[in-house]
């Protein structure tokens, strides 16, 4: 019989906290990506709606559907079985009312089988944190510069540099871990800042470019892996898997037009009389 691993519990993810030992967070949207990254002990895959970016090919974030996530949430559900996997609720998804808001967390629960969801905002989603996590769904929070708000901000813009948005940040915080989320992601905050909002909440923080105070780290997959478009200041690359994609792909371009490649060892075998047979039957 197979052994069951045991999954990471979002208390397991606030322990953490305690003991100062680091969260470490990747992006993954498929099978094959979550099943690696599963293997090497991240004890938490977001599946981000950054797919909408670095997966679908699109400008932004904000054409991702409940569909869409749900789809590449099985897929990494089905490929990893040790992480916490966290479900990235999409654009206007949870911002019309409470009921949207339950209805669609929930789908990531039952529909796609994640452990967690994660949605943009502080004070303005207190209540809708509070209700999914009343109904048993574990919350990750997300503040600072929140992607889905990106025409608001003018552009993927540092938030909280003066006093009225700094003090906007550590409020944000507060109301997050108040409705009872179990973490927070902080995106591009000074990191003095997020250092001050990390010493002053009980919930882990996950930074993405808001420094090394943070609990714990996020970064998008491909990006880490040199697969995106671009690298962003806040990101590091600890691969360049485009340019060995590259290589690969005009490899076996060349390999094909120079009848290298498929070899007999690539190949299958029919018996003689068989062919013989079937050429006899051409006449
Ligand atoms: O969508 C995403 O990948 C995210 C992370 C960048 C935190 O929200």
């Amino acid at each position: 019989m197979a052994t069951q691993v045991k999954r990471v519990t979002i208390n397991d993810i606030r322990a953490m906290k305690q003991t100062g030992e680091k969260i470490t967070v990747l992006t993954a949207y498929d099978y094959s990506t979550a099943k690696i990254i599963d293997n090497c002990n991240i004890p938490i895959i977001l599946v981000g709606d950054s797919l909408g970016m670095v997966v679908l090919g699109y400008e932004n974030a904000l054409p991702v559907t409940m569909d869409i996530m749900i789809h590449h949430c099985k897929a990494v559900v089905r490929g990893a079985t040790h992480a916490l996997i966290v479900g990235d609720m999409p654009f206007m998804t949870y911002h019309v009312s409470v009921e949207d808001a339950l209805r669609n967390a929930a789908r990531f629960i039952q529909e796609a089988g994640v452990q967690a969801v994660k949605l943009e905002g502080g004070v303005v989603v207190e209540e809708k944190i509070k209700r999914i996590v009343d109904c048993g769904i574990p919350v990750m929070g997300h503040i600072g510069m929140t992607p889905q708000s990106i025409n608001q901000f003018g552009g993927h813009l540092v938030q909280g540099k003066k006093l009225e948005t700094a003090q906007k940040l550590m409020d944000d915080a507060k109301a997050v871990e108040q409705a009872g989320a179990f973490s927070v992601v902080l995106e591009c905050i000074p990191l003095r800042l997020a250092a001050l909002i990390t010493q002053n909440i009980n919930i882990p923080t996950i930074s993405i470019g808001a420094g090394p105070a943070c609990d714990g780290q996020v970064l998008v997959t491909n990006d880490m892996l040199g697969l995106s478009d671009f690298s962003p200041k806040h990101s590091k690359q600890y691969a360049k898997l485009t340019d060995i994609m590259t290589q690969a792909v005009n490899a076996y371009r060349d390999d094909v037009k120079a009848g290298v490649f498929p070899t007999k060892e690539n190949s299958f075998i029919i018996d003689n009389d068989v062919l013989e047979q079937v050429k006899a039957k051409l006449h």
